[in-house]
């Protein structure tokens, strides 16, 4: 027998059976897509705590119990095993690849790894000091008007190219925020160098010296890129998705999901998370911030601690901050007196029932500064470091949409509180 719901409405007595649906984990979910045609009603949900607004293979995340799974491989072996590339790939495809097929990617990845000459002119349209967030919204939006008369949207080949387009170009993109922001020459991406050394190197390399990525820090921001990769459908993802129901232009949805991910309540937390500790800037300060931070009436919170859906020790952080003990221990001559501030207000928090109760554990973003501060990234491009590596999750999940034989725009409904219907009064008798 099909397992149901009955949603009564007590003023009316209609009743209606909604199935109820079952995934592979996950708590099952409720079908109301009659509600409205039925009962006449609607769901009320802000912040789509409890919503499922699709149906999706990609990634699996359990809040409870602290797992993330993409693709159904436990996010802590991609990390010990895997590499971002190889992620990439599965998230893409559904399968880890053979040699061959990882060969072919990245054959294909480096065919597609250079940018009009044009766009780069963009850039000299934002001043020095732009936030590197704002050009890369720009840059990123921008590449829609390379790809656009001639891109089908409703052909899967034209699709895949598309993704294929947007993992070679971002890292392309991102490095000339920086070079933009220090007024060094864009540098172009190599084919013989790995992902993350062809990013490092288009970072860091100039003109006059050669450049050597350091193969610990290639470990750790592959790690990093990894972990970032994709998270199901979080608000930058379902931003995504939200642009492309409307069959927007995939580079402009991408440019969409940068927007809502530069939110320090999302991916700018990474960004705040430094400039907290440095706010903070001695361990002797700490109980004063913490003290903030619960305070009802300050505004601030602990950045990098809570999240939506882990209630337990977010599984990407317990990996990060082995990988941020490891780094700091390998790089030689890194002195960051704020791994100790924030090593400090990781044991002080999880020690506070303010924390403890609310289940607020220090999330990924907690960790990931301090690994960039170590790789010597700027801190205004860690927003970028993040959007560069989730990319590849907006156009998976993208892809994953426009696959979908439920694929239909996406339009919420309201509850209106506004005034009931009125006469309209000339502004003289106002
Ligand atoms: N510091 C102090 N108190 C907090 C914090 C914090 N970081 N986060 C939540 N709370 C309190 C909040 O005040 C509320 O208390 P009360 O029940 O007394 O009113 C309770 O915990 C629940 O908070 P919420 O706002 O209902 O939780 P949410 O699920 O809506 O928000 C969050 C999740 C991540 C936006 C929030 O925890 C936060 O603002 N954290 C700091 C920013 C941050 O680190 N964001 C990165 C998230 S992970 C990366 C990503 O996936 O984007």
């Amino acid at each position: 027998m099909s397992e149901t719901v009955t949603i009564t409405d007590n003023k009316t007595g209609k009743s209606l059976e909604c199935p109820v649906l079952r995934g592979t984990y996950g708590a099952p979910v409720i079908e109301t897509k009659k509600l409205y045609s039925e009962l006449g009603m609607f769901t009320f949900d802000p912040g789509f705590v409890t919503t499922a607004a699709c149906r999706s293979a990609i990634t699996y995340l359990d809040g409870e119990e602290g797992i993330l799974l993409h693709r159904g491989y436990p996010i802590e072996q991609l990390a010990e095993h895997s590499s971002y590339l190889e992620l990439c790939y599965l998230l893409l495809h559904g399968e880890l690849p053979t040699q061959t097929e990882f060969e072919n990617f990245r054959a294909e990845l480096n065919r597609r790894n250079l940018v009009h000459e044009h766009l780069e002119r963009f850039y000299a349209g934002y001043r020095y000091d732009a936030h590197p967030m704002s050009i890369l919204i720009g840059v990123t939006g921008a590449l829609s008007s390379y790809y656009h008369e001639a891109l089908d949207i409703n052909d899967p080949e034209d699709r895949i190219l598309t993704a294929h387009r947007v993992i070679a170009k971002m890292p392309i993109l991102a490095a000339h925020c920086y070079k933009h922001s220090v007024g060094h020459p864009f540098v172009y991406s190599r084919s013989d160098l790995t992902y993350v050394e062809n990013f490092l190197n288009m970072m860091f390399s100039v003109p006059c010296r050669d450049f050597t990525p350091n193969p610990v820090a290639v470990k750790a921001l592959d790690l990093l890129m990894i972990l970032h990769a994709d998270h199901e459908q979080n608000a930058s993802t379902s931003t995504v998705r939200l642009a492309g129901s409307a069959e927007a232009n995939p580079f402009a949805c991408v440019a969409a999901g940068i927007v809502t991910l530069w939110g320090r309540a999302h991916g700018g937390a990474n960004e705040a998370v430094i400039r907290m500790l440095e706010e903070i800037d001695d361990v002797k300060n700490i109980p004063q911030f913490i003290d903030r931070a619960k305070d009802k009436d300050d505004p601030f919170r602990l950045m990098g601690f809570g999240h939506r859906v882990y209630k337990n020790f977010d599984p990407r952080a317990k990996i990060i901050r082995k990988a941020c003990h490891e780094l700091l221990d390998e790089l030689e001559g890194i002195d960051l007196p704020m791994f100790e501030i924030a090593m400090e207000l990781e044991r002080i928090a999880l020690e506070d029932n303010y924390f403890i109760e609310r289940k607020l554990y220090p999330n990924v973003d907690f960790y990931s500064g301090i690994i960039l501060k170590a790789l010597n990234i700027p801190t205004s491009m860690y927003t970028v470091m993040f959007a560069l590596s989730r990319s590849v999750g907006w156009i998976s999940q993208w892809l994953e949409m426009m696959d979908d034989p439920d694929f239909r725009i996406g339009r919420p409904r309201q509850l209106y509180v506004g005034s009931e219907t009125r006469e309209y009064v000339p502004i003289d008798k106002r």
